[in-house]
């Protein structure tokens, strides 16, 4: 049972409990992940507190619930320690001691929550755990399956009001992990070779993370095959001439995760055409940045991204015809499949459960059109919204080998040219953007990404497996 006291102030979740019940103005019921067993039954998968209930209570205490009045005032219903607890665990909080250290009105025994709430008809949401939502289904008459059945419609209204727009308090949080993981990608850069593998770079990065108390808020990107989006493995051995691209970030003890991605050569020198397609995607993304402010549609960022990688694709010959063409048409999206970016806090695709209902306007729908189908954000932006900004440029052989698309681009695309970049892979350069009143807030501007920076950095010292070894 972890001892850590709250990863944020306590007045920070005892105003969001009360921002909460003026929105509700009567008594929720939130529920709690328990724990899942791995390979016997005592032992568990590594625990995440459901990020809703990490978002009012701060507790990371598996199998708990919190009962929060019309007044935000919060009874948390946590296991007590067992008589045996101290042998296996050292000395655990009792019932005050847990109080005080999650800062509630009141605490209580998870055993009396059924009798403690059965038959009200609360309000309550789904969790990711479905053993938890058959007793929360159970105690409320709610249909509750995560990303199916949500629980109570006001309360949705409520979470996604509430977490859509980050408080300062949730920025310093999310500038310390930022600054954290900005330092294990530097160590990856510094330690990225030929010959090496990414395997030897994928530990040493999380390494980095869990020095500094952190995890990471998703699986991480580490590979040479960059134009496989969602890569998940570390199988390759890194090669002279390839890019690497690491998509990872760190997640605190309150959840909140961090979101980059930096692409860069393995032997340390950009060669003519990455650094052509580089300096495109890093040009894309600085001009979507610069649009990350009020009232902007963020369907018209990712747009601004698009026309930068078309011109680029033009100028290559890659693309013919145009940019307006290739934007009116979608052809640029052959090279730049997917959308700019998504919301970010406690999930890495934040509040993204309730699909596109946080992240598209009243009104608006999510395109079916090759290329915007992916876009995951169409929001007029607000002070508060953190975003990331993540254009990219891949050459996918899925994408420009199907048929399909090479009979509705034909007239388009210069195909032979399009086969000679075959092998290129991917680049995508990611950072996570706060839309202020002024100028947008990069909090993740301290993991390099201008060329010179890092072709300094690259190869600089021992390998990752040097640094690795004993
Ligand atoms: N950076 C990983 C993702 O957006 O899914």
């Amino acid at each position: 049972m972890s001892q850590a006291p709250l990863p944020l102030p306590a007045e920070v979740f005892a105003a969001r409990r009360v921002a909460l019940a003026e929105r509700m103005g009567r008594p929720v019921l939130l529920l709690g992940n328990g724990l899942r067993a791995r390979n016997l039954p005592k032992y568990s998968v590594e625990f995440r507190q459901d990020s809703n209930f990490l978002y009012f209570t701060g507790c990371a205490l598996p199998n708990a619930a919190a009962l929060i009045d019309a007044a935000g005032r919060c009874t948390l219903f946590a296991p007590l320690p067992a008589e045996d607890d101290a042998l296996w665990h050292g000395v655990v909080d009792g019932p005050e001691a847990l109080r005080a250290r999650f800062a509630v009105d009141a605490l209580r025994d998870i055993a009396e929550l059924e009798s403690a709430v059965t038959g009200l008809g609360l309000p309550t949401l789904a969790i990711p755990d479905e053993e938890v939502n058959r007793l929360g289904a159970r105690l409320t008459g709610l249909p509750l399956r995560f990303g199916v059945d949500h629980g109570d419609d006001a309360l949705v209204s409520a979470v996604i009001d509430l977490r859509s727009h980050k408080t300062e308090a949730e920025l310093i949080e999310l500038r310390r992990v930022a600054g954290i993981t900005a330092q294990a990608f530097r160590l990856a850069m510094a330690a990225t070779r030929p010959g090496g593998h990414e395997a030897h770079i994928a530990a040493l990065f999380h390494g980095a993370l869990a020095a500094h108390g952190l995890t990471t808020g998703y699986h991480s990107i580490i590979t040479v095959r960059g134009e496989i989006l969602h890569n998940p493995d570390y199988l390759n051995t890194m090669g002279a001439g390839q890019l690497l691209l690491l998509d990872g970030g760190g997640e605190g003890a309150a959840g909140y995760t961090v979101d980059i991605t930096r692409t860069w050569p393995v032997d340390g020198r950009f060669s003519g055409r990455q650094r052509a397609a580089y300096e495109a995607v890093l040009a894309a993304q600085r001009a979507s940045i610069e649009l990350v402010r009020p009232g902007v549609r963020y369907r018209d960022v990712h747009m601004r991204s698009a026309e930068v990688l078309a011109q680029f694709l033009c100028d290559e010959g890659l693309l013919r015809g145009g940019v307006d063409e290739a934007l009116a048409t979608h052809a640029h999206a052959l090279f730049f499949p997917h959308g700019v970016g998504h919301l970010l806090g406690l999930d890495v695709h934040d509040l993204e459960t309730y699909g596109d209902r946080p992240a598209y306007a009243p009104g608006r729908v999510r395109s079916t059109e090759f290329g915007t189908a992916y876009l995951r954000l169409d929001l007029d932006l607000l002070p508060g919204h953190l975003v990331t900004i993540e254009p990219g440029f891949y050459v996918v052989p899925a994408i420009l080998h199907d048929p399909a698309l090479r009979a509705r681009f034909k007239d388009q695309v210069d195909w032979d040219r399009a086969e000679s970049w075959i092998g290129f892979g991917g680049i995508r350069i990611e950072d996570d953007v706060v839309c202020t009143q002024g100028a947008p807030e990069v909090i993740t501007d301290g993991t390099p990404k201008d060329i010179p920076t890092l072709e300094s950095l690259i190869g600089q010292g021992p390998s990752a497996l040097e640094r690795l070894s004993l």
